[in-house]
Formats: structure tokens, sequence, C-alpha cells
């Protein structure tokens, strides 16, 4: 993964289901970097997406890696089902892991790259104590379970409190921040200049009457 330039992420969640494989070849030709997948369990978060199979089906067509987002109450159990199905990132919530470490590094044995994610209320000292065991380390910039929900403004310090640590940690070049939730181009350039490498968008890529515009737009954020 590349450490020097943004890689946008357009999220599925919003995207047409009905016309989903051109929905998205259409990001991956606007030069999306990764497909987001948000994988919802209704007990976690309070909404329902998909699973494992339609995974396996996005990873027979998809030109780009799949990130992979499960917002689950058992990643521990569940977790292995998502890597064979093809997740190229795994990202789960340190709020629902019992052992989080031990997660990631299975989850790296198998090919995949660990992600943690955390709830815009988690202390971040939580993601301290994972940082040198995931590649991704994932702050949600609203509380998850739904697209379209407003930016949580505290977001940006987070991201720049988080970076710095990882610079002080020898980390910086290894662990790439992610950010997820009611993004655009305007907060995704504040992220970027706080040190966030990662934009996961949906309603402003999917949802944008002009995609190809919306990518290049969050793309060129300095
Ligand atoms: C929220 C999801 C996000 C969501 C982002 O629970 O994890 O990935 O799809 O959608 P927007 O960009 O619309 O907030
Ligand atoms: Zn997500």
């Amino acid at each position: 993964m590349s450490k020097s330039k943004v890689m946008v992420a357009p999220s599925i969640l919003s995207a047409n289901y009905l016309s989903l494989g051109e929905d998205l070849k259409a990001v991956e030709g606007a030069g999306a970097d990764l497909h987001h997948i948000d994988v919802m369990d209704g007990h976690f978060v309070p909404n329902l997406t998909f699973g494992p199979p339609l995974i396996k089906a996005i990873k027979k067509i998809s030109s780009i890696p799949l990130d992979v987002h499960i917002m689950v109450s058992n990643p521990d159990d569940v977790a292995m089902s998502y890597v064979e199905a093809g997740a190229d990132i795994l990202v789960f919530h340190a709020e629902a892991t019992k052992h989080g470490q031990r997660l990631a590094e299975t989850i790296r044995a198998k090919g995949t790259r660990p992600g943690v994610a955390l709830n815009p209320g988690t202390p971040l000292e939580c993601a301290f104590a994972m940082a040198p065991h995931v590649d991704v380390i994932m702050l949600m910039s609203v509380n998850p379970g739904f697209g379209g929900q407003s930016f949580i403004e505290d977001t940006v310090s987070r991201v720049e409190t988080l970076g710095k640590w990882l610079l002080e940690h020898r980390l910086g070049d290894r662990v790439l921040i992610e950010v997820d939730g009611g993004i655009n181009d305007v907060n995704g350039a504040r992220l970027v200049a706080a040190g966030a490498r990662i934009l996961v968008a949906g309603t402003y890529i999917y949802g944008a009457r002009d995609r190809d515009k919306a990518i290049a737009a969050l793309k060129r954020v300095k």
C-alpha cells in the first residue's frame, strides 16, 4: 500500500445494489483505490448488510483490493470467513474483539492485512496497544451503522494525535490511518493534512451526480 498519496475507498453501502457490478466498475474506472465493504450484524450496530458470499462474488470481478470493515459483535469467531471470502484488508472493531492482538496476527498469517477500527467515543489508547500488530487503524468519524451521517469534527484532532504517536513510535511508515464516515472533499482535505491516508466515502461518491469528479476531488486533497 502506498504511503505517499491518499487512497480513496468508496463504500458500497451507498451503491445501487440492483446494479452493483456496474457501480463497482464505474468507481474503479474513476480511480478508486479500494472497495470499502461494510459488514453489519444487526447486533454490534443496528443494521444488517452483507456477509462472505457477497464478498466472494465481488472478489471475482474486482480489479482493486477489498477493504472489509466488520461491524460485528464476535469478530474473533467470524473474521476468518471474511479472509477466506477474499478480504485484502480486514478491519475489526476494538470494542468488539476479545483478543485483538491475537486476531490481528491470525489474519496476517493468512495473507490479509489486519486493521482495527475505533468508534468516535473510544479512547485512542486502544489504538496504541494495537498499533504494532496492525497495518491500518481506522478512526470512525460517525457512530457506525448507517451511511449518510454527519462528520464528527473531533476526528481531525484524533487523527493528528494518532499520527504523531505513530511517528514517535516509529510506526508512521508501517501503519496507515483510515477514516470512515461523513467524508467529503472539505473535511477530507483536513483529515489528510492531519495524517489520514485512506478516506472512505459512501454518500459523497455513490450519491454524487458525477462520481469521477467526486473521487478526483478526494484524491486531490493535500
Ligand atoms: C458507517 C460505515 C461507513 C459508511 C460511510 O457505519 O462504516 O463505511 O458506509 O458512508 P458515508 O460516507 O455516507 O458516511
Ligand atoms: Zn465502513
